[in-house]
């Protein structure tokens, strides 16, 4: 019990944290909280959008166009700004096609020169599948092969992964898969946080515009982005999650989020066989919530 609800604390404080970094604000004081207060921090935090609008009118902040150069401008965002929530509308909303609507996204990325991951990458690692799946797959980012084939899970990983869900009785070409991150990091070097921050943002459209009841985290990478939060495999998987993607505001009104569960990542599999059956444990969860059932055993 109590787990769960310092989850849900770690949560609600990172995905607060995301939000005032998409205002612009960066830097937070930390004030200790009397140990009688904290209970009460959760109803804090559920008002805090407000009061962030209300502190706009009188506080500094920043011009979140200009985040990178972090110049600092008089109240640019106004409190109705605020208000009316940082959800953008992008091109693709026009459209109730979700293949038309990935065309769009991909156009948008175009020759992606927006991080320093463009200078090593051969090809743009967009996503793949069925667009109008209920079941998202989500990684970290292309390793080699995918960087030279232009696909997500292509490797050893995605041989993996294409048995995990051929175990789950459907196919690869029956869900979406995609990462975090659309280019390699160099020598797979894990992608940095401000990769993941100028990236994931087309990866949130992509998610609005496929509107799946599930999807599943590979791994810490993905799970702690996707998430908002910084807690270990061990405490993040096991449990659902709800979740709507950061900063867009999908077409349907009718699609109010998906469920979200980590696992393991298929590259953390291979290197220790051993979490497999932990890994089957998450999946058959998955599986239970969408109806799936796992196909008969070949007779031997
Ligand atoms: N690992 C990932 O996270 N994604 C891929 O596409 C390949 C390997």
């Amino acid at each position: 019990m109590t787990r769960t609800l310092d989850l849900e604390m770690k949560r609600a404080l990172m995905e607060r944290v995301r939000f005032y970094r998409e205002l612009g604000i960066y830097d937070f004081y930390r004030r200790e909280v009397p140990p009688e207060l904290a209970a009460t921090l959760s109803a804090a935090l559920a008002a805090a959008t407000h009061s962030v609008a209300a502190e706009a009118d009188s506080s500094e902040t920043y011009s979140s166009a200009d985040q990178d150069l972090m110049t600092p401008r008089k109240k640019v965002v106004s409190a109705a700004d605020l208000a009316a929530a940082p959800r953008i509308a992008y091109a693709e909303q026009g459209t109730s096609d979700a293949a038309q609507a990935l065309r769009i996204i991909r156009e948008d990325i175009g020759d992606c020169k927006r991080c320093r991951l463009s200078e090593g990458r051969t090809n743009i690692v967009f996503g793949v599948g069925n667009p109008k799946t209920d079941l998202m797959f989500i990684g970290e980012a292309p390793g080699a092969d995918e960087d030279a084939k232009g696909e997500p899970f292509v490797g050893r990983a995605g041989q993996l992964l294409n048995n995990m869900i051929k175990a789950m009785g459907i196919s690869r070409e029956e869900i979406y898969i995609a990462n975090i991150i659309k280019c390699r990091p160099p020598g797979n070097r894990p992608p940095e946080s401000d990769e993941c921050q100028t990236c994931s943002p087309f990866l949130m459209r992509q998610i609005a515009s496929i509107k799946p009841k599930v999807i599943v985290a590979l791994g810490a990478t993905a799970a702690k982005t996707l998430l908002a939060m910084n807690s270990s495999m061990m405490e993040m998987r096991g449990r659902w999650y709800d979740f709507y993607p950061t900063g867009v505001q999908s077409d349907d009104p009718n699609w109010t989020g998906a469920r979200l569960a980590v696992t393991y990542h298929p590259a953390y599999l291979l290197r220790d066989p051993r979490q497999k059956a932990e890994a089957w444990k998450d999946l058959q969860m998955v599986m239970t919530e969408l109806g799936l059932t796992p196909p008969p055993k070949k007779a031997e």
